[in-house]
């Protein structure tokens, strides 16, 4: 179920996401017999059980939609315990680690679990996520999540110190993937975690001197880390609108140059536009999503 297949129908014991509207959803754990109460009015369990995935279903103040679980919608929904990661950050990270069907990752902290859930159904079902958590009640329920949803099979979460103690594995990471305050503490933890073939490390640090720290670590003379890049993703959304751009003066009559531009029907007819011509584009809305945190990356190649 759930994470890392899709199905068509909802059963008893899925997690799926209520959908109210694209700011307001939450995950829901159906069970049979039961009552949940949303903005818009009470959803029985029993009501959306056997039903497709995607189903719009009306309560007494409105509707919601039941959809599938996704790693997308679960980092959006899900109880925070820590900071996260994002879908954006998350897509580079598993692109530039080269993750794939099969790939074996280790990763510190665990946190809330936001990146594990994709992690997860990147590698599955060949794959394996071994996750470090120092804080015990994160650990143990990050480790009760990822049961619930069905993905026991392809983690484990370790309640250690990675830098006190390493990880928990040697030699068998593919990837190795560090959201902790110290990460340049941990480098060698990485070393000894990835294949002696060589694989790929990603760090993540809110602030540029934790990135100061760790390239300086990974450039070290004998860490077998070469190629180390930072990035820092800011997420822009473009609105498409029309407007009215001026026309140049080019000694023709503006009305002969407007139709050729953009066509007898759109000629513009009020005298206040009579020297623009209208065209659709692409306007930065007024505020942005700030920054999130830097991802270095690097190649572990011993030899
Ligand atoms: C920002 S959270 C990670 C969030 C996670 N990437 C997510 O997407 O949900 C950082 C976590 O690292 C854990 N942590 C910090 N230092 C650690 C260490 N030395 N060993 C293991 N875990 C550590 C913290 O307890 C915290 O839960």
């Amino acid at each position: 179920m759930g994470f890392t297949s899709f199905k068509s129908n909802v059963e008893a014991g899925d997690i799926v996401i209520i959908f109210m509207g694209h700011d307001s959803m939450f995950p829901l754990y159906v069970k049979k017999g039961e009552i949940s109460q949303t903005k818009f009015g009470a959803i029985k369990h029993d009501q959306i059980i056997n039903h497709k995935y995607g189903t719009k279903f009306t309560c007494s103040r409105g509707w919601v939609y039941v959809l599938h679980p996704t790693p997308e919608l679960w980092t959006i929904t899900l109880p925070h315990r820590t900071q996260i990661l994002y879908t954006a950050d998350i897509s580079m990270i598993l692109f530039q680690l080269d993750l794939k069907p099969g790939s074996v990752v280790c990763e510190s902290g665990t946190g809330s679990g936001s990146l594990s859930h994709a992690i997860i159904r990147t590698i599955a079902p060949t794959g394996f996520l071994h996750t470090v958590e120092f804080h015990e009640d994160r650990a143990n329920k990050a480790s009760l999540e990822f049961k619930k949803h069905g993905l026991a099979d392809y983690v484990t979460v370790y309640n250690r110190d990675v830098i006190k103690l390493g990880f928990p594995v040697t030699s068998v990471a593919d990837a190795v993937f560090l959201d902790i305050p110290s990460p340049d503490d941990a480098i060698s933890a990485a070393a000894n975690a990835l294949k002696q073939s060589g694989g790929r490390l990603c760090s993540f640090s809110p602030c540029i001197e934790q990135v100061q720290r760790t390239c300086t670590n990974l450039r070290q003379q004998g860490s077998g880390f070469k190629d180390v890049q930072v990035f820092e993703l800011i997420r822009r959304s473009c609105n498409v609108k029309r407007v009215f751009v001026p026309m140049a003066d080019l000694g023709l009559d503006n009305d002969e140059v407007r139709s050729k531009v953009v066509g007898e029907s759109n000629v513009l007819p009020s005298v206040t536009q009579k020297h623009a011509f209208c065209c659709r584009t692409c306007v930065l809305p007024k505020e942005t999503y700030g920054h999130t945190g830097f991802l270095v990356f690097a190649t572990y190649q011993p030899n």
